[in-house]
């Protein structure tokens, strides 16, 4: 299963984009920053980036990670970092964004228009830049948890919606809204942007969705509403990780230990069937957190095996 897990994550050629998303607190943080190392301790240039506007990115590899630039990771060669806060992600998008709507707002008042989603778009714009300008083999997103991941990808295909009704009602609305003809280029020119950005999350060879859930109600159900949302939106999720199984050697006769194992197990069964079309991989629930540049290489060879070799075997 690893085998299996590890050949479709792998770069060939082409720049490859890994997302892994789920319910909070599942392990997203941990897969997503376990595979960025076990890529880059493998000689591809790899990068990190995380969208959740939490500090794990920096906690984990103990060291600031900012929103700025892309930071090189300590003691990982290979490795760069980077959090975007959508909170003060500041894209040239979110300055148009905002001078588009103030616009509108001057026409149509200011009630009628509100951009709740800024902040979404604006990671999403950062987002888009990095599609647009891969210089890494690997680039790993630890996106936030899953409602709030959906919303930051549908986002711009109701704002892609919103910019060709703009071009196709053509000139006579943007005359209305008083908008020079180099707004209106401008959209045309971050519409294209978005749909080569959609184009490349949809393609299954560049860009692998994986989500992570643990072998429980709520998260079952919340990887099949995130499928089902993802697809909505034409991209489709390629693998799951089921985080933090008990291992039976591990019971050792405690009881407590053997009904939750139990109760993994029926979860486990139904997540076979249920997701039989995708591949699933297993992590077993291990005696410490995951907080350290040696416990996240312990995972990434749970995960993807000790081979040394592959970076030349697969660039070359
Ligand atoms: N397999 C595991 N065994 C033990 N602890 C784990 C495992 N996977 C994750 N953890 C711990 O669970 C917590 C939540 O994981 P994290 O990756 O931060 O989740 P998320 O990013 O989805 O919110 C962290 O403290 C992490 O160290
Ligand atoms: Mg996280």
């Amino acid at each position: 299963m690893s085998d299996d897990l590890r050949s479709i994550l792998m770069p060939d050629q082409k720049t490859k984009y890994l997302f892994f998303g789920g319910k909070g607190g599942v392990g997203k943080t941990t897969l997503a920053t376990a595979t960025a190392v076990w890529f880059a301790d493998r000689g591809y240039r790899t990068t990190i980036v995380s969208t959740d506007p939490t500090v794990s990115l920096s906690v984990m590899f103990g060291q600031a990670i900012g929103g700025d630039a892309r930071v090189p990771i300590r003691h990982v060669a290979n490795l760069c970092g980077l959090n975007i806060n959508p909170n003060d992600a500041k894209g040239v998008f979110q300055q148009r964004l905002n001078s588009v709507m103030g616009q509108m707002t001057g026409t149509f008042g200011g009630d009628v228009i509100s951009t709740p989603c800024a902040e979404e778009m604006a990671t999403f714009d950062q987002f888009v830049t990095f599609l647009e300008e891969p210089d890494s083999d690997v680039i790993v997103f630890d996106t936030a948890p899953t409602g709030k991941s959906l919303r930051e990808l549908a986002m711009p295909f109701d704002w892609a919606g919103f910019l060709q009704k703009q071009i196709q009602e053509g000139q006579k609305l943007a005359e209305l809204m008083n908008m020079d003809g180099d707004s209106f280029k401008d959209l045309e020119h971050d519409k294209r942007r978005y749909d080569n950005a959609l184009s490349v999350l949809r393609d299954r060879l560049s860009t692998v969705f994986s989500l992570v859930l643990l072998p429980e109600r709520l998260p079952i159900e919340e990887t099949q509403s995130a499928i089902t949302g993802l697809a909505r939106l034409g991209i489709p999720v390629q693998s799951l990780v089921v985080n933090q199984c008990i291992l039976p050697e591990v019971i050792e006769g405690n009881r407590f230990l053997a009904a939750r194992a139990q109760l993994q197990s029926r979860y486990l069964e139904e997540i076979d069937r249920r997701f039989a079309d995708l591949l699933r991989a297993r992590l077993p629930l291990l005696d410490q957190d995951v907080s350290d540049l040696s416990a996240l290489r312990q995972v990434s060879e749970m995960l993807y095996g000790r081979a040394a070799h592959l970076a030349q075997l697969g660039k070359n």
